[in-house]
């Protein structure tokens, strides 16, 4: 690993705190050395599909995501280069046209539902965690969150959790725990796990200091 960045993925189901989680490290380090790469900005862009259509797509099957682009910038960031992020828009359901220039940083953070799932994303990461959190407390966090911040209504967010989120996440997300190093429970509240985190952390920065 040496003179390469280390890469963390967090996965872990909708509303399981794996944002908490990412928070919390980058907060530790002040965003000194570590970096957040959110697998939702890379939904494929369908700026070319009516409305209409975006709302019926799958966002939680890994169709749904451009990992051939996630993986290129990972590729870019592991040689210190930097890149442009794309910015995803949750109420028009694609990409926004801005980008965002990110310096390449000593520690990625990928954290998104399906990180895990991608063979070629986990044969990237130094380190596995999955943020276990019960259904019912997801749904709750989940349905705040999409009326608050995402422009949804309450029979949109239940209508979607009945018929997508859920059997995908029985699908593809949970069988997913199983190439984890770490699983938490209960995420950002997870205080003793994210202490554990952070050290381990620390240690490998200090040894790439020395190596
Ligand atoms: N999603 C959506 N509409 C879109 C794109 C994504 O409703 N246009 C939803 C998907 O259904 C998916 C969810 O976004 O389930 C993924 O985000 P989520 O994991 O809930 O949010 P994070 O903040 O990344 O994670 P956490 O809640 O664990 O902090």
């Amino acid at each position: 690993m040496g003179n390469r960045p280390i890469v963390i993925g967090i996965a872990g189901g909708s509303g399981s705190g794996k944002t908490s989680v990412t928070n919390a490290i980058i907060e530790f380090f002040k965003d000194r050395s570590v970096l957040m790469l959110q697998q939702d900005f890379y939904y494929k862009d369908q700026s070319h599909l009516p409305f209409e259509e975006r709302l019926n797509t799958n966002y939680d099957h890994p169709m749904a995501f451009d990992n051939g682009l996630l993986m290129e910038h990972i590729n870019q960031l592991l040689e210190y280069k930097e890149i442009e992020k794309p910015i995803y828009d949750y109420k028009l359901h694609t990409r926004s046209l801005e980008t965002v220039k990110v310096e390449p940083k000593d520690v990625i953070i990928l954290e998104g539902i399906l990180v895990l799932e991608d063979e070629r994303l986990r044969d990237l990461m130094d380190i596995k965690l999955f943020v276990d959190t019960d259904a019912d407390i997801r749904i709750l966090r989940r349905m705040v969150r999409d009326i608050n911040e995402r422009g949804r209504t309450i029979e949109s967010v239940i209508e979607q959790y009945c018929n997508v989120v859920r059997p995908m996440h029985n699908e593809f997300i949970e069988p997913s725990k199983r190439y984890a190093d770490i699983i938490i429970p209960e995420g950002g509240q997870n205080h003793v796990a994210i202490d554990l985190i952070i050290t381990k952390i620390q240690t490998i920065l200090e040894q790439k200091v020395i190596l």
